[in-house]
């Protein structure tokens, strides 16, 4: 990887007149995504699960860019309810999508379920997104030139594949196996999107955005205790900061490079080059079996016709 900061906040073109939704935006990478984003001009929506902590962000972003472009949207993306209610909410609003950064998510927390009954890693940070972004599909596509972003990790290394059958078996795989399957899963949704949108200027890609110093290492504190507070602590001291860790999405949901090289389909990692993602991470096949997993686990909680608009 290289450590070179190709991408600055100085490069993120003037945004007037865009419109972008980041989930998971009241803290860690997203928050600076969303507020870097209003920074330049753009509409932003910080989609968040707890108001009582998505609207202090929304706030903060306010104060800190001296922009008022920016609103709080209620998704908790464990469960396909609350997802379809925001995006609902969303698209009653009438407005263009342009930049859609799927950016929530959770990583190494205890073995739960999400309320559709699917374990909650794989659930969160995949099959809400998935629902999310083909229920706003349509809203991207008319809005074309636009962006798709969706934030995997290395940590998808870690896995040498998904084992469907075995996704609510707590005892089938380790907690950073089951995140390292959800991070795959991000990187395989992007592929088969892609291929899916072959012929239109909606560009989608994955990227890895380095090791940050956030709050994601709760979920392994949930898991093991809180005596890794200390531990990491000493350890954070060498992740890159939210600042730099944003670097990379903001590369993908706005460098003008994106369409001048025709990035589609691709992995990214700090400070916006093209990666190389694990070999499972091209399986075609594989992205086609999650995709069809995804859709039909879907359709079963909320029916045959949710996706009767997405045109996918
Ligand atoms: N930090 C790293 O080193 C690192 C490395 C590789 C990849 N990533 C990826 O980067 C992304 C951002 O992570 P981060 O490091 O910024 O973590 P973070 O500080 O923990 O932020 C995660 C965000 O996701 C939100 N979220 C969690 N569960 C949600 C749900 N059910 N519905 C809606 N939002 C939910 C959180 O909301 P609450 O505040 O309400 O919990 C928070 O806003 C994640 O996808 C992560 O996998 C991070």
């Amino acid at each position: 990887m290289s450590s070179e900061k190709r991408f600055s906040f100085d490069n993120i073109p003037d945004l007037s007149g865009k419109v972008a939704i980041v989930t998971g935006a009241n803290t860690g990478i997203g928050f600076v995504t969303a507020k870097e984003l209003v920074r330049k001009n753009a509409h932003v929506f910080v989609a968040s699960r707890n108001k009582d902590r998505g609207e202090p962000a929304v706030e903060l972003i306010k104060k800190e860019t001296k922009k008022d472009a920016v609103e709080f949207l209620q998704l908790d993306l464990k469960s396909l309810n609350s997802v379809k209610r925001a995006a609902e909410t969303f698209l009653a609003r009438n407005l263009p999508l342009h930049i859609l950064v799927n950016n929530a998510g959770i990583g190494g927390t205890p073995f739960e379920k999400t309320s559709d009954g699917i374990q909650d890693q794989f659930g969160v940070n995949h099959i809400g997104h998935f629902l999310f972004t083909l229920l706003l599909l349509p809203t991207i596509k008319a809005s074309a030139p636009s962006r798709i972003v969706n934030v995997s990790s290395n940590g998808h290394h870690r896995t040498t594949g998904i084992e469907f059958e075995k996704l609510n078996d707590p005892n089938a795989h380790t907690s950073m196996q089951r995140y390292g399957q959800s991070k795959l899963a991000n990187i395989l949704f992007t592929i088969e999107l892609n291929k899916r949108l072959l012929g239109t200027n909606v560009y989608c890609n994955s990227l890895h955005p380095g090791v940050i110093k956030t709050e994601i290492t709760r979920g392994v504190v949930a898991n093991w205790g809180t005596w890794l507070n200390p531990i990491i602590s000493i350890i954070s001291l060498f992740f890159l900061s939210p600042d730099d860790g944003a670097l990379t999405q903001l590369y993908c949901a706005t460098s003008p490079e994106i369409e001048e090289k025709n990035h589609r389909g691709k992995y990214f990692v700090p400070f916006g080059e093209v990666g190389e993602p694990s070999a499972q991470s091209k399986d075609e096949e594989l992205a086609k079996k999650l995709w069809d997993f995804s859709e039909n686990f879907i359709k079963e909680k909320l029916g045959d016709d949710i996706f009767s608009k997405s045109c996918v």
